[in-house]
Formats: structure tokens, sequence, C-alpha cells
């Protein structure tokens, strides 16, 4: 009798092993592609391969390795051609999908790589700090852009087909120059819908394949400005800030961002302390807002 209670208890711990055995096996994390910001590299982020390993053992991070520190500067389109030569490699050998986190600048180009890789299988879309809705703001990369120059005047160098050739003029957001943003802008008013364009639809279909877009910013990043920015907001014309949800691309969902917030698919992620070149390795940020959306 106690032979047999013995066996039948080893047999169910046999069970319970597989079964725990099977299912963390067959959860098999998605493979996670960062896109690197402005003036950094696949370095920067070693720390944030590491987070990811630890915590979802068995993952394969990919940090791109392309227009890296001083070629961060290359127009935004032509980084998007080069970027999304990389990333459809990646998902062609992930058929369960990859997730896509992407770091300042760089989340500008995996927005755009969103809207133009067709059939991409991105599950969710991390926008680490980026200036999603433009930049206005002297800091200190653009003092060492354009030292003459205060965050007022940029927009003559900017706007025009010069300007247009170095990365940051393609999300300078003048709320000034409105007019000159819209009609000479070659980036940022196409991916966030302010001017038409004939692909806009067809953009926005794509955008909404994935299911979760994460937005994490904070108030004490000190290069992204406004700092809403990454969180959508932006200065009117007399730069006072208005929220993601009362701006005009949003309210018109240009480009799916209302249809993808309707349904539950955007967080928007707040915190405080954290400076701009601080957020890929702070733990805090990992723990509550990278990690829950990289399963
Ligand atoms: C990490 O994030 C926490 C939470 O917002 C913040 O208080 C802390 O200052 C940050 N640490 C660094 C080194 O950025």
């Amino acid at each position: 009798m106690r032979v047999f209670v013995m066996m039948v208890m080893m047999m169910l711990l046999v069970g319970v092993g597989v079964v725990v055995l099977g299912s963390g096996r067959s959860k098999g994390y998605r493979p996670v592609v960062i896109v690197h910001g402005i003036f950094d590299g696949p370095k920067q982020f070693r720390m944030l391969s590491r987070f990811i390993k630890q915590a979802h053992p068995g993952t394969e991070v990919v940090t791109l390795a392309l227009y890296d520190y001083l070629s961060s500067l290359h127009p935004l389109w032509q980084q998007v051609g080069g970027f999304g030569r990389a990333l459809t490699s990646i998902m062609s050998r992930s058929p369960a999908g990859v997730h896509l986190l992407c770091f300042s600048q760089g989340g500008l180009i995996c927005r755009a790589l969103l809207y133009t890789l067709p059939h991409h299988n991105v599950h969710s879309f991390i926008s680490l700090s980026s200036p999603q809705a433009g930049q206005y703001g002297d800091t200190h990369y653009l003092r060492w852009l354009f030292p003459e120059r205060l965050k007022r005047n940029v927009f003559h160098v900017c706007y025009n087909n010069f300007g247009q050739k170095i990365s940051i003029c393609d999300y300078w957001n003048d709320p000034h120059h409105r007019a000159r943003y819209l009609a000479r802008s070659s980036f940022l008013p196409l991916i966030n819908a302010e001017r038409h364009h004939a692909l806009a639809q067809h953009w926005k279909e794509n955008f909404l394949r994935i299911r979760k877009l994460v937005l994490i910013g904070g108030p004490d990043d000190d290069v992204i400005t406004p700092w809403q920015s990454s969180h959508f907001g932006f200065y009117d014309g007399q730069e006072n800030i208005v929220d993601m949800r009362n701006q005009d691309y949003y309210k018109e969902d240009g480009f799916g961002l209302k249809t993808l917030d309707d349904r539950g698919g955007v967080e928007l992620c707040q915190y405080s302390g954290v400076k701009h070149g601080a957020w890929h390795s702070n733990y805090s940020v990992f723990t509550g807002c990278i990690k829950p959306w990289l399963t």
C-alpha cells in the first residue's frame, strides 16, 4: 500500500515537472530587436540586453549595428531603408513575431518601419524616450550641431532641402513656424499624418498590425523637449503643452493612434529622475515598463 502511494506521488511529481518544463519551453520568448538613438550604437545597450536575458532566459536580443554614432545624423528615410532590410531578415526567421524596442531618435525610425514594412510581425513596439511629436529645445546635441543657433533660429537651417539631410531636422518641430514645418519637413509631418499623402491609409493599416505601443518618458529627461513629446504631446503656438489625446493627429486618427488606444493598445509610462542617457540602463524602468511587454 505504502509503495503504491509513493509510486503515485512520484508519478505526480514527475508529471508536474514535465508540465512546468514543457510550459517553460513552449512559451519561447519572441526575439527583441533594439534600434539605437542619435550619437550611440549597440555598446550603449549591453546592460539592457543583459536585463532582458536575465528576466527571460533564452531570448534572442539583437541591437542593430547600423548608422552608429556620427552616422546617426544621416537622413531618417535613408536610415529607415537600412534598418528595414535588417529587421525584415530577422522577422522572416521569427514566424511567431518579434518585439521592437527603440530609443530616442530610433523610435521615429521604428514608427516609419512599422508603416512601410509590409506584413511585419512586430508585437510590442516600445518607444523609449523618443520625440514622437518632434523636438524643439536647446539641448546639448543641438548646441553641438548648430553652435551659433538658438532654438528659435534653427528652422532656417532645418526647413529646406539641405537641412532635411540631417536627421535631427527631420523631426525638428518649431511651433512658431508651423506652415514651413508642414511644407518643408520631409519626415515628421508625413509619419504623424499632418500632411496628406497617398500612402497614409496603407501606412495606418500596417501600423495597426502591432498589439501594443508602449510610450516611455519623463520630466527629468533633459534632452527630449518638451519631454511630453515622448508621450505624443507637444507645444501649441504659445508653447503650452497639448497632450496626446488632444492632438489633432490623435483626434483625426490619421495614423491609427486613436484606434490603437481605443482597443487598449497604448501604454503611457512616466518616470521621474531619469536623464536621457539613463533610460536604457535603469532597472526600475525595465521591470516596470519594458519587461511586461516582452513575452
Ligand atoms: C531610475 O528610475 C527611478 C524611478 O523613476 C529613479 O528614481 C532613479 O533616479 C533612476 N536612476 C537612474 C540612475 O537614472
